[in-house]
């Protein structure tokens, strides 16, 4: 039955569409959300053919408990100016646990902020059986609070538990257990323009035994930190260490899953990095030094290709790279736009190199959720500087998608991939 109906899934992505559109057809307010996946699920964009269907058994937002922090309990509220990436945390949490024996995923519960109690042998301590989310939250200019493509970040999270032996659930439902918890912490989406609140859904195998083997109890939590402008004053092109000894992902790995295991390794190369001067990694992989990811960022360039004509180019999603919503929300707008040449494919360092060389090349960027866009200024490849002439073109590509998708998070544009919560 499952191996029909993923055959089903990657023969006829519109089944999916299908199967989402009649999970939630009760839920009006919802709707949109589960369109929006459905979408996302004809243009290609989940389900892999090598891992099991995401499981119908899910939890379900209409079971909520909610058990709201006492006044006494409450934190006050920070400026949004000097805001520091996850230091600080709102009020509340979400938990939602997942028990085999107990018949799979139990209610969600929204609780004051709390400390995990996990048991020495759970999997996620020993296994790194760990996965999580970025997103964010946005107070729009007309004072609603906004998330951005949440149906992609739950698509993600779900094939990233699938590759964890982790159970995989219903996204529209954890979307509208997380709108919950946000509208519950509302005063904490800071009211500027430049910051918002970062969403850390997370998901850990906390079975008390050791074992390296699929979960049978699992915790999905989510915390949420206000954060601020990435550029506190204004874009700074950044500089970059590229050394090909060190690689971030590999064929058959997990680059393209947002697992935390996926991240320790980097810390070390960023220290080098940062030690020799250099701001982030680019993460090189293979004989022909492919350019992969920059730093926790998908990475564009932009060029006059062979023809003479302008070229934004991105790695395609290989296995290596993981599918971020901002590098698919890059592609599909300047593809709207028809102003120039969108491909997705290998670029290597040789083709870099030989486009400096010629002038060829404009611009270079990364692009996440975390700061939008990031202008690089130069790369440090074996013993030399390549520089980007990023930061001196006139209306630089990078500035206008800056523009283009904060307008939509902010509200200053209205648009179906900003989806509100009241
Ligand atoms: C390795 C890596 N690449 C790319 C991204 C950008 O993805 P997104 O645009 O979904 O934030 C992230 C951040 O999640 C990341 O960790």
């Amino acid at each position: 039955m499952v191996r029909s109906t993923v055959r089903q899934l990657v023969l006829r992505p519109k089944f999916l569409a299908h199967q989402l559109r009649c999970l939630h057809t009760e839920d009006k307010k919802w709707q949109s959300v589960a369109t929006a996946a459905a979408t996302a699920a004809t243009q290609g964009v989940c389900v892999p053919a090598q891992e099991s269907l995401p499981s119908m058994h899910t939890f379900r937002y209409s079971d909520t408990i909610v058990r709201l922090a006492e006044p006494h309990q409450l934190q006050p509220k920070p400026d949004a100016a000097g805001l520091q990436f996850g230091k600080l945390f709102t009020d509340h949490m979400l938990k939602i646990e997942y028990h085999k024996r107990l018949g799979g995923w139990q209610k969600p519960v929204i609780t004051p902020f709390e400390n995990l109690v996990l048991h020495p042998a759970a999997k996620v301590l020993h296994y790194a059986v760990e996965l999580f989310e970025g997103m964010k939250a946005y107070r729009g200019v007309d004072g609603r609070i906004r998330v951005f493509r949440p149906e992609m970040n739950m698509d993600r999270m779900n094939r990233s538990a699938a590759r964890a032996g982790l159970p995989t659930f219903s996204g529209p439902e954890l979307i509208k257990c997380l709108s919950r918890l946000v509208s519950i912490d509302q005063e904490w989406v800071p009211h500027s323009e430049s910051s918002s609140l970062y969403i850390r859904p997370t998901f850990i195998g906390i079975d008390p035994s050791l074992g390296i083997a699929c979960s049978e109890s699992a915790l999905l939590y989510a915390i949420l930190s206000p954060v601020g402008a990435y550029f506190s004053s204004g874009f700074q092109p950044v500089t970059l260490m590229a050394d090909p000894k060190y690689t971030r992902a590999f064929p058959g790995g997990c680059g393209d899953r947002k697992m935390g295991s996926n991240y320790a390794p980097t810390i070390h190369v960023q220290r080098e990095a940062t030690e020799r001067g250099y701001q982030q990694v680019l993460w090189l992989y293979g004989e022909d030094e492919q350019l992969t990811e920059v730093g926790t960022m998908n990475i564009f360039l932009f060029f006059i290709n062979d023809d003479g004509e302008r070229e934004l180019v991105t790695p395609n999603l290989d296995g290596l790279i993981l599918p971020g919503v901002t590098r698919l929300s890059i592609l599909e707008l300047t593809r709207s736009w028809n102003e120039f040449k969108v491909s997705e494919r290998k670029i290597t360092m040789a083709e870099v190199i030989k486009l400096m060389n010629e002038n060829r090349l404009l611009e270079m960027f990364g692009a996440g959720t975390a700061c939008i866009v990031s202008p690089v200024a130069s790369i440090h490849y074996k013993d030399i500087t390549i520089n980007v002439p990023t930061g001196s073109q006139e209306n630089p590509l990078y500035y206008r998608l800056e523009r283009a998708l904060t307008s939509i998070q902010y509200g200053r544009v209205q648009h179906p991939w900003a989806v509100t919560i009241d």
